[in-house]
């Protein structure tokens, strides 16, 4: 059995603002039946152009329940804008935590949320504000790769399995932790394969380079704040992307890379970089003749992830990642 936390039973057995508003100034649907999960959101705007009604309709888990009806809480009152810088995250936040294997329904509710404001912009015959829509979720955190990129991906390659989608794309290549997301999204989109709906263009190397870019982790922050600029051990500071409240645990990663781990390397013309932090995973980047070594996987492991574990946490684990 899931871990659910009391603030995801409650919204399960009581869940809040169920149905369609009456109406409606935005409709967001997302999610497919056949899939078994799906999600209707409906708003209503007051004379000050405030959410003044939400109210949503799911056919999915308790979880998905959960998500809607806490979403259709929090967006009560707020401006369209203000709405739009709900997270998924933020969600589940706001349940107290969801298990990792169910925070796909946390993004589907922010998906809704995001479709329903579309749909009021286009209602109007308006041009939807580009920062009032959230950029695309990343899915793959480890390596910052966008959903759109991976959906992208699946079409235009017909990519059918988890390690397809990591071969092409580098998203689920890390920690794992997106695994369950990327096979809900082959499910979707072959789902829309096999009944002939728009898949896009099936193309091509240019998209290809593209998603090859979308994968590089020092672009775009994924969801992680680059806080300060904490030297990196490679020539001038380079702002390490870590949560606020990583920061602690971050410096002292940082004190053990500079003062033991990069001199060692160093004596063999080599280096490493701290790119980011994030679910315990530090991701660094080995420069000089570490990068070209044909044994970089064993120092990331036996040098690197090893000295962390032991002066730092056991719970850390060591992911290289490229230029
Ligand atoms: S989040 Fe995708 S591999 Fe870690």
């Amino acid at each position: 059995m899931w871990d659910y936390s009391d603030k995801v039973f409650d919204h399960f057995m009581n869940p809040r603002n169920v149905g369609a508003v009456e109406n409606p100034d935005g409709v967001g649907e997302v999610g497919s039946m056949a899939c078994g999960d799906a999600l209707r959101l409906t708003f209503r705007l007051d004379a000050e152009e405030r959410i003044a009604e939400a109210k949503f309709q799911t056919f999915g888990c308790g979880s998905a329940i959960a998500s809607s009806s806490v979403l259709t809480e929090m967006v009560h009152g707020l401006t369209l804008k203000e709405a739009s810088a709900i997270t998924n995250e933020d969600i589940a936040k706001e349940l107290d935590g969801l298990p990792r294997e169910k925070m796909h329904c946390s993004v589907m509710g922010r998906e809704a949320l995001e479709a329903a404001m579309i749909d009021y912009y286009k209602r109007l015959g308006r041009d939807v504000p580009c920062d009032l829509i959230q950029q695309d979720t990343i899915i793959c955190q480890c390596f910052d790769v966008k959903k759109d990129t991976v959906r992208e991906a699946i079409f235009n390659h017909r990519l059918e399995t988890i390690e397809d989608v990591t071969n092409h794309t580098k998203a689920g290549g890390g920690c794992k932790e997106c695994h369950h997301d990327i096979g809900d999204l082959l499910r979707d989109c072959w789902d829309k394969i096999e009944n002939g709906e728009d898949t896009g263009t099936v193309n091509s190397e240019a998209n290809s380079e593209e998603n090859a870019e979308a994968k590089t982790p020092e672009e775009g922050t994924g969801g992680l704040q680059a806080l300060g600029t904490m030297a990196s051990a490679d020539s001038g500071p380079q702002p390490v992307e870590f949560k606020p409240e990583d920061a602690e645990i971050v410096g002292r990663i940082q004190e053990l890379l500079d003062q033991d781990i990069a001199p060692n390397l160093h004596r063999d013309g080599g280096d490493i970089e701290f790119v980011r932090f994030h679910n315990n995973n530090v991701f660094v980047r080995l420069t000089g003749s570490c990068a070209a070594c044909r044994s970089s996987e064993v120092t990331i492991k036996t040098v690197v992830e090893a000295q962390l574990r032991e002066f730092v946490s056991e719970e850390l684990t060591v992911i290289e990642v490229s230029q």
